[in-house]
């Protein structure tokens, strides 16, 4: 597995002093508010459990299974919610937790569905951005780093399904999907 990276972007303590500044920022802006974290799986899985533990106000967690990649490194451009919540979303302040905005596509279709759905207020909240790569308009409340347009794996991020459990991430040697 760590043969097929060309190079470390962030390191696990990197990663560590991002996380750990974003919740603080999120800490601060959720005073006093009714907080739902909602997880879009399954790339945000590694940065929402640590995210989650580096906000010390109350909330709650819940999770959304969306996926538009599938197998390539190209979106489909056909976002599909796999899982959806099931819970009304009128009380609440919701963050939705991303691993990585690109096209923008996965986001600015999700937002549109949850802003249906009333909740009292919505943010976006995501660990990477490439802003260069961007076809919907989305703008990020929350963001760990902006990164340049190579295609980055680990901490969450897959291609093809794998690499997620790497606990830093790297730039994927692009043999591996050319
Ligand atoms: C990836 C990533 C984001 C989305 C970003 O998910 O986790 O959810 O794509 O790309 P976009 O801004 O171009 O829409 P993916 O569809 O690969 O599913 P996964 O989270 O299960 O890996
Ligand atoms: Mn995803
Ligand atoms: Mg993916």
């Amino acid at each position: 597995m760590l043969d097929d990276i060309q190079r470390e972007l962030f390191t696990k303590e990197e990663l560590a002093a991002i996380v750990s500044r974003i919740g603080r920022e999120i800490s601060w802006d959720y005073r006093g508010k009714n907080l739902l974290m909602v997880s879009v799986l399954k790339g945000s899985v590694v940065f929402m459990a640590d995210l989650m533990r580096a906000v010390t106000e109350p909330l709650s967690i819940d999770f959304m299974v969306v996926s538009s990649y599938g197998k390539g490194v190209k979106t489909s451009g056909v976002v599909k919610i796999v899982l959806d919540l099931n819970i009304p979303l009128e009380e609440y302040d919701l963050l939705i937790v991303e691993d990585i905005l690109d096209s923008g596509k996965t986001l600015s279709y999700l937002r549109e569905v949850l802003e249906a759905r009333n909740p009292k207020s919505i943010r976006i909240c995501t660990l990477f951005d490439k802003p260069e790569r961007r076809e919907a308009d989305v703008t990020p409340d929350y963001v760990g780093a902006r990164i340049p347009d190579a295609f980055i794996v680990g901490y969450g991020l897959d291609y093809a399904g794998k690499y997620r459990n790497l606990p830093f991430v790297g730039v994927l040697k692009p043999e591996i999907y050319e």
